[in-house]
């Protein structure tokens, strides 16, 4: 089934997903949002992506955030239903148990800055510009954005951003930890399938159970965390990749993981 509002491609194991709406600099209206709930389901279900790439289309703006024109009208319980829903479908990308790459070739403001920090890495182009303006229209980031911004930059930077809804460029986003790499705006889409794809290479049980491991733990308590990542540790031995990584160290080889 196709989307209207999203492009959806595969490059070997990687899926790139693209937000297709670049006459309002990819803004996420509901209709959007409920497809990309679709394509993440697909992308998490195919055996055979191993990594994701999230975009947007055209030059200026990964997602400028949650379509204002909705938001402008909505009245309390639909904003809360819209905001549950949001943060249901950025949760699923944040466990989607694959590594997700969001190329930010743009602006990625309010739901497009939380988009980005639901992904597992974030790779800026250096035109880039990030920020939470919500505050600017009198309302605030309803799809996690108070939450993930605090738990990537702590809580000083997030409420200097969250307050002043300010842009900050691709080198401050750097700076406090808000995306991992920043690259010339030309490579982005090379850089961040390079990255992908020496993700896709990598185990993949032991690759979702890093990202399980690391997004459950931060929310339990420390001791709760170590028995998750305990138990984690003793499953991952399961895997025939296990016994081909650890074999190929001894013998002094390249390992070859199967996925298994
Ligand atoms: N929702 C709906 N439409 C949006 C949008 C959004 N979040 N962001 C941009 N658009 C639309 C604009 O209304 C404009 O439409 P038009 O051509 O019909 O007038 C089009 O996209 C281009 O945007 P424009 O504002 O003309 O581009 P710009 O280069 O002057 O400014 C931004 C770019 C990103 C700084 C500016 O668009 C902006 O501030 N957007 C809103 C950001 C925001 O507050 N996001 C959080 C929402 S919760």
């Amino acid at each position: 089934m196709g989307f209207e509002n999203l492009l959806l491609e595969r490059d070997g194991a990687v899926g790139v997903l693209t937000i297709n709406r670049p006459q309002v600099l990819n803004a996420l209206n509901t209709p959007t949002i409920d497809e990309l709930r679709r394509a993440v389901l697909d992308l998490k279900h195919d055996a055979g992506v191993r990594a994701v790439i999230v975009t947007g289309a055209g030059e200026k703006a990964f997602v400028a955030g949650a379509d204002i024109n909705e938001l402008a009208v909505q009245r309390p319980v639909e904003g809360k239903e819209h905001a549950l829903r949001g943060q249901h479908v950025f949760d699923l990308i944040e466990n989607m148990g694959k590594p997700v790459i969001a190329a930010i070739n743009g602006y990625a403001l309010g739901g497009g800055c939380e988009l980005a920090m639901a992904c597992t890495l974030r790779v800026a182009a250096d035109t880039a510009r990030l920020g939470q303006p919500e505050v600017n229209l009198g309302i605030i980031p309803g799809y996690a954005g108070t939450q993930r911004l605090a738990r990537l930059v702590g809580k000083g930077v997030a409420l200097d951003l969250l307050l002043s809804g300010r842009q900050v460029t691709a080198a401050e986003a750097l700076q406090v930890g808000l995306v991992n790499r920043v690259v010339p705006a030309a490579e982005l889409m090379s850089e961040s399938k390079r990255l992908a794809s020496e993700l896709a290479a990598k185990p993949p049980v032991a690759v979702r159970y890093i990202i399980e491991a690391v997004n459950r733990g931060l929310e339990v308590s420390f001791d709760k965390a170590q028995f998750l990542e305990a138990t984690l540790f003793g499953l991952v031995a399961s895997t025939d990749d296990m016994r081909e990584g650890t074999a190929a160290f001894l013998e002094k080889r390249k390992a070859d993981f199967k996925g298994r």
